[in-house]
This record gives structure tokens, C-alpha cells and sequence, in this order.
């Protein structure tokens, strides 16, 4: 079966992206209004997408009335950001964070989960998080249909004492992170079934 994409409507474009990209990766975003509020939401259009400078990338689809969703007008507005990954413990927490709620709500607060100050930027970082990266915008683009995709560069990296199993050379625990990713739907995997593969030399 194929679809042509100038033959179908953009909710079925969307239906095919994310039954088939599987699994996406979870950035719990974390940012800061201009008001002072602070934001959280969680993003499966997200990847690492280039190490020199490291840059991460977050897609947006437009909220229902067309406008911006809160994170991509606070990252556009202030140019900063947290990424937080997400383990299983956190997963209702985060998923409480995707409610359409109004800006001036602490999603934070409302979820009841305990941050850390950041570093390089204003927006604070999520306590419970295995891994949070504090990123700059450093470029976004907007798509015809109202969507952004934004690229943060990446100023300082956070990782939990325990996730760090060896500092030369550095080696990094899979099983510490515990990394949740979104499948379709309500769906959701758990990286548990590893297996290796060793890179011709
Ligand atoms: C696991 C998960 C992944 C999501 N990924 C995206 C995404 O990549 N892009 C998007 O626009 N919305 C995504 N959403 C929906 C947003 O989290 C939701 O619209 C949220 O209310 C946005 O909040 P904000 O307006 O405070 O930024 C996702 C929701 C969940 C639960």
C-alpha cells in the first residue's frame, strides 16, 4: 500500500509518521515565559542531530487555534530551554505535563515535580530526570501548516552520578538512563531486549 502526500489530509500525514517512526525518543521540555512561568511538555519529534556544534532538534505541530504551543513560543521568545529525558517513574508525571492547558499554568507545579537550577540558562531542570541538557536556540524554521522545528544547541549536559559508569573513556549506562520512547497512541517501550552488533572495521 502507498500514500502520495498530496492526496491525503495532514492528520493522515501525521497518523502514518508516527505509526511507522517507532520508537521516538521523549524530550521532557522545560522553559520559562517571558511573564516568568514556567513550562513543561514532553516531544517525541525530537532527535541528536549533529555533535560540533551538539545540536538537538524538537518538531511542533500547531495547537488546535493555529498558534504556537506554549514551549515553542517560550523558546522562540527567550532562546532557552531544557531538555530532561524520561524514565518509567516520571512517565505519568510527564504525560500529566501534555494536558492542553492554559499558558499561565505551572505544568511543574501541577504535576508535582521537583526541579534543579540550571547552569547556562534560566530554565530550571527536572530533579527526577537521568539526563537534562540545557540548550540555546540556535535556529528554527516554520512550516507552511503553522508547525516549527527548532534546533537547540546543547551548553551543558546533566547526568545523574549513577549513569556515568566510567569517566576515561567515558561510558554511559543504558539501564541507568532507562530511556521510555513513544510508539503510537497511548503506546510505550522500555529499552529491555539489547542486543549487540560490532561496526565492520
Ligand atoms: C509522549 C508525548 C510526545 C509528544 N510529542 C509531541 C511532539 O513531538 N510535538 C508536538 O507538537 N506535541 C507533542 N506532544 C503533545 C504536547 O506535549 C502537548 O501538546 C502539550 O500540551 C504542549 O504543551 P505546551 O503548549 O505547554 O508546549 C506529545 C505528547 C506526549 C504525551
Amino acid at each position: 500500500m502507498h500514500f502520495s502526500s498530496s492526496d491525503i489530509t495532514s492528520a493522515t500525514a501525521y497518523k502514518l509518521l508516527v505509526s511507522t517512526i517507532l520508537p521516538r525518543p521523549i524530550a521532557f521540555v522545560t522553559t520559562i515565559s517571558q511573564n516568568g512561568i514556567p513550562n513543561a511538555a514532553p516531544f517525541s519529534f525530537f532527535n541528536a542531530m549533529g555533535s560540533n556544534p551538539p545540536v538537538v532538534a524538537l518538531g511542533f505541530e500547531p495547537k488546535q487555534d493555529g498558534r504556537n504551543k506554549d514551549t515553542a513560543t517560550n523558546i522562540l521568545e527567550t532562546k532557552e530551554f531544557v531538555v530532561n529525558m524520561v524514565d518509567e517513574q516520571m512517565a505519568v508525571q510527564m504525560n500529566q505535563c501534555a494536558a492542553d492547558l492554559a499558558s499561565d499554568i505551572d505544568e511543574l507545579q501541577l504535576a508535582k515535580l521537583d526541579t534543579l537550577p540550571s547552569i547556562e540558562v534560566t530554565p530550571p531542570r527536572i530533579s527526577a530526570s537521568p539526563v537534562s541538557m540545557e540548550c540555546q536556540l540556535y535556529n528554527n524554521m516554520e512550516l507552511e501548516g503553522g508547525g516549527q522545528i527548532i534546533i537547540g544547541r546543547v551548553l551543558h549536559f546533566h547526568l545523574r552520578d549513577n549513569v556515568v559508569t566510567s569517566l576515561n573513556p567515558l561510558r554511559i549506562s543504558i539501564e541507568e538512563i532507562a530511556p521510555i520512547s513513544r510508539l503510537s497512541g497511548p503506546h510505550y517501550g522500555r529499552v529491555n531486549d539489547i542486543f549487540n552488533i560490532l561496526r565492520p572495521e
